[in-house]
């Protein structure tokens, strides 16, 4: 079964299974006690979102985690609010056993939920904090296509190739629209608490990202720090250490997998997209996003 026929839809948004449908048109996320101090990492799936939460817990020591056996990972919101299955049973005792409400702040966390669905007025009131990573879409659906391949071995996968593309431009992959997705999300500003990175600038200088996030978190670092964090949270490093930071079992991903991190690269899609698929891609996602930001990465 393709991924789209066991989404649903919300707000014109895709969901997979996992969402409880109820609790996302109720914005059951609305409820969730935000305390001064947290840090939530936002951004489209597969658009480096992994990588942007390593870095954040290495540029400081004192972050409120998930721990669990060896793992420490940012708390994720969707699956604190908005589920109703969880990824597996390994996955449903470690929500149980750590409860968001015991960790300290201050608190890291991650999602994927549109901006459209999310507080955001409430944000700025309670003094969290919102980094948005946002990523060129052609790369991202590459990432896409090989990370649902093996995710709960297959369940959810996109289809061959072809069929990849046109659902993703067709609006019918999990969490599309993306041009919707990231546009919205992507024109808030420091104003609003949130603050824009991309993929391609921490590829290109991960020290000036770091120190661009350390001020509007406004914990400075030192140059010895910005060069750990930048040792310590390389493709290599991360890719061997996936038990580190995220809790996940057989059912879900192939033993000795780490589907987070595979090859950690700007432009895999010239390898994969057909120069027709490339056009029009470019006539329907890369126009429209341009007219709404073009700051986001585009290729
Ligand atoms: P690729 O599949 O193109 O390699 P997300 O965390 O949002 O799911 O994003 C996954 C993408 O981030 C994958 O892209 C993955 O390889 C890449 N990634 C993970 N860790 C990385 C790192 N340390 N440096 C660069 N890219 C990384």
């Amino acid at each position: 079964m393709a991924q789209f026929e066991s989404c649903f839809v919300v707000d014109g948004y895709r969901f997979l299974p996992y969402h409880d449908k109820a609790k996302v048109e109720s914005r059951a996320v609305d409820k969730f006690k935000f305390k001064p101090g947290d840090v939530i990492v936002v951004g489209f799936p597969k658009s480096g979102n992994t990588w942007l939460v390593e870095v954040l817990k290495a540029m400081y020591n004192d972050w409120g985690l998930e721990k669990y056996g060896e793992a420490e990972s940012a708390v994720f919101l969707e699956e604190r609010t908005l589920y109703k299955n969880y990824f597996s049973d390994k996955r449903k005792e470690f929500v149980e056993t750590v409860k968001c409400e015991d960790i300290p702040s201050p608190r890291l966390m991650r999602t994927h939920i549109p901006a459209t669905l999310f507080p955001c007025h409430l944000l700025k009131d309670k003094g969290v904090k919102v980094i948005h990573i946002s990523r060129n879409p052609k790369d991202v659906l590459v990432s896409a296509y090989y990370f649902w391949k093996s995710w709960a071995h297959g369940a959810l996968s996109t289809g061959d190739w072809e069929q990849t593309v046109n659902d993703f431009i067709e609006d019918r992959q999990a969490f599309t629209p993306w041009v919707r997705h990231v546009g919205d999300w992507s024109l808030k500003g420091i104003e609003d608490n949130v603050f824009q990175v991309t993929y391609e600038e921490m590829k290109q200088g991960l020290p000036r990202v770091v120190t661009k996030m350390a001020n509007f978190l406004h914990r400075p670092l030192t140059e010895e720090d910005i060069d750990r964090v930048v040792r310590t949270t390389t493709v290599e490093v991360m890719r061997n250490s996936l038990s580190k930071f995220l809790v996940l079992d057989d059912d879900i991903i192939p033993e000795g997998e780490n589907p987070m991190v595979r090859k950690g690269i700007v432009g895999d899609w010239k390898n994969h997209f057909t120069v027709a698929q490339s056009e029009l891609f470019d006539s329907k996602i890369g126009e429209k996003i341009r007219s709404i930001n073009p700051n986001i990465p585009y290729q």
